[in-house]
């Protein structure tokens, strides 16, 4: 989506001029306004956060809010919307940046998923497959799945939502991100020749895939990436290994198989800050995620003598979740005390049902 320029008055602020007004906005909000913020925000801007957590965590705040009238997401388009439909129209949910999405989540759209479906329909094998969709995708995805007797999973309850859904059928259809889908079935016992990819780009029909391929799979992973993760490599593992021998390395499911197979863990971003602030004082963390959690894990676990630092020397922020300055948070917080809602994320109510379906399902099997 297309954020325009805020007003003059804000884009022209520096985060330190914005911290005293967000928080004044804040105290005047009082209980009308909570505000999530995903781990890799930065930290001028989570600062601010009245619950921090991973996208499973965040969804779970999201949906405890009774009191608030208003949810502020500082996290990415999918987050907000994922929130108002749990929501049930209790709270009015905001993204103070509208262009703030996940490169991941636009690798696979409704109509590219419904074409798949349809040849999985004319190859026979409609009816055996379950479709579970990554929370990091469009809420027209999560109704697709909602409605054809799938869930939702995200990076934290992945394998108990496979293992749900294997229950219910033959086969699956992941999307949008490949990567977390294989890890996570070669982690449950699956070999990769029970796997095929599904190219939503490709020439050839069906995926780019035969027909026998297809209908012998257990899993159809559709092929999606983040293309942060997408730059961890098992020579930054190699190398991380030769400078300080009894490293331990952490990395986020979204990377790569090879990458995760040389990494000692791998978890999701609430995860990796547990493993490595649970561990003993004096050790040695390689993280391969996101670089605001990694700098900001770094920074309080210094205290402990902990070395934490990440695989990639240069790697970027996530470039959607930075787009969450102070500045335009201190202008969905301002707007607020004025009485105008700006910026507000809605899934119209034919989308949201079968979408809320497919998010419940998934808040029963993970607990
Ligand atoms: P988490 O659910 O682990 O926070 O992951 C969200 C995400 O977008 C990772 O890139
Ligand atoms: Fe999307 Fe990757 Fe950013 Fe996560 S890190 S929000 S998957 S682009």
């Amino acid at each position: 989506m297309f954020q325009p320029p805020l007003p003059p008055e804000y884009s022209r602020l520096s985060d330190v001029e914005a911290v005293d007004r967000i928080q004044a906005a804040k105290r005047t909000l009082g209980e009308r306004v909570v505000i999530l913020g995903h781990h890799y925000q930065r930290d001028e801007t989570i600062r601010h956060a009245d619950f921090r957590g991973d996208s499973y965590k965040l969804a779970k705040d999201g949906a405890a809010q009774e009191k608030a009238e208003f949810i502020v997401f500082c996290g990415v388009h999918f987050m907000a919307e994922s929130a108002d439909i749990l929501s049930g129209g209790r709270q009015k949910v905001i993204l103070p940046n509208l262009s703030a999405g996940c490169s991941m989540a636009d690798m696979a759209s409704i109509h590219q998923v419904r074409a798949c479906w349809r040849a999985l329909e004319r190859l026979g094998v409609g009816s055996d497959v379950v479709p579970v969709t990554y929370i990091n995708s469009a809420a027209s995805l999560k109704s697709f799945v909602g409605e054809h007797g799938g869930a939702v999973c995200t990076s934290s309850n992945c394998a108990k939502v496979l293992k749900w859904a294997l229950a219910q059928g033959e086969k699956i259809l992941f999307f949008p991100d490949q990567h977390l889908g294989r890890n996570t079935a070669l982690a449950m016992g699956f070999d990769e020749s029970q796997m095929v990819i599904w190219d939503p780009l490709a020439t050839e029909e069906n995926g780019g895939e035969t027909a026998e391929r297809l209908r012998d799979a257990k899993f159809i992973l559709w092929k999606g990436h983040c293309s942060v993760h997408g730059r961890f490599n098992v020579r930054q593992i190699e190398y991380a290994r030769e400078r300080y021998p009894d490293v331990r390395v952490i990395v986020h499911p979204e990377c790569r198989r090879e990458v995760v197979e040389a990494a000692d863990d791998s978890g999701s971003t609430e995860k990796i800050q547990r493993v490595v602030r649970d561990a003993p004082n004096g050790s040695k963390w390689a993280v391969g995620t996101e670089i605001n959690l990694v700098n900001r894990l770094a920074h309080e676990e210094k205290a402990n003598d902990k070395l934490v630092f990440c695989l990639d020397p240069i790697v970027c922020p996530c470039s959607t979740m930075y787009r969450i300055a102070p500045a335009n948070l201190l202008w969905v917080l301002e707007s607020l005390v004025r009485g105008e809602i700006v910026n507000q994320i809605t899934v119209p109510p034919d989308v949201a049902s079968n979408a809320l379906l497919a998010l419940d399902r998934m808040l029963t099997i993970a607990g």
